[in-house]
């Protein structure tokens, strides 16, 4: 596939997992390998654009001529981001952010109690990034966000497009997460969507490299 360079955009990508910390030794996580992330970084490297790679904790190599900024929970990746995009022409987040994190991060590991079966934990909800890029975005700014589904994908995919007022997003269904082939759905803000064919991730992210390029180029 043919896809026109990328060298006049400065690019933020956010990729991987969140963790957060309950105590020293134990966190809250999900399943994110961070892969398509990656990817995303590596193909825009590669057709010239200025790359920042947001990361949670993975097991991958940084990308060559990438510059990744490693972070372990959501609100660091809330403060990177944030600082990141006042300089970004393009925004994607990939990123699997942790919705809550322990209300209390407590300083000791966490003992058992005698004979106490249960343990109770309060979680409290995390910022949302891609909304506050969103609404903070600056002008001409093109921003992504991915919709990850366990049921009802291009429905609840459409809702999160809206509430959080990306420019598209990217709907993947569960069984995805750590699969080697892709089938998502770009869906527009204005209700157009564009199904895509199994893929590997570095297929995946050159398909959506071409598509992004094109409607950035339309964007006033
Ligand atoms: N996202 C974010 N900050 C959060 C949660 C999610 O920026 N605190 C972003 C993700 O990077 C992704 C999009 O929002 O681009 C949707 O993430 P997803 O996990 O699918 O949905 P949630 O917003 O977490 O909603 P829910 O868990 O209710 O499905």
């Amino acid at each position: 596939m043919i896809m026109g360079r990328l060298s006049s955009y400065r690019i933020v990508i956010s990729a991987g997992p969140t963790w957060e910390m309950i105590d020293p030794v134990r966190f809250l996580s999900n399943r994110s390998s961070g892969q398509l992330g990656y990817a995303l970084a590596r193909v825009a490297h590669a057709h010239g654009a200025k790359v920042t790679l947001i990361s949670g904790p993975t097991a991958l190599r940084p990308p060559h001529g990438v510059h990744v900024q490693q972070v372990v929970s959501a609100r660091e990746m809330y403060r990177a981001c944030m600082r990141a995009a006042r300089t970004a022409d393009i925004i994607i987040m990939t990123a699997a952010v942790a919705d809550y994190r322990p209300t209390r991060l407590r300083r000791q590991k966490i003992k058992k109690r005698g004979t106490t079966t249960r343990l109770t934990l309060e979680l409290t909800r995390n910022p949302d990034i891609l909304a506050t890029l969103c609404r903070r975005r600056r002008r001409g700014q093109y921003i992504v966000g991915f919709a990850l589904e366990s049921e009802h994908l291009l429905r609840n995919a459409r809702t999160k497009l809206r509430h959080k007022g990306c420019d598209c997003i990217i709907a993947n269904a569960v069984p995805a997460i750590g699969t080697k082939r892709h089938r998502v759905t770009i869906i527009e803000q204005d209700g157009k969507t564009h199904p895509l064919p199994a893929l590997s991730k570095i297929q995946l992210a050159r398909r959506l490299w071409s598509y992004i390029r094109t409607h950035v180029m339309m964007t006033p």
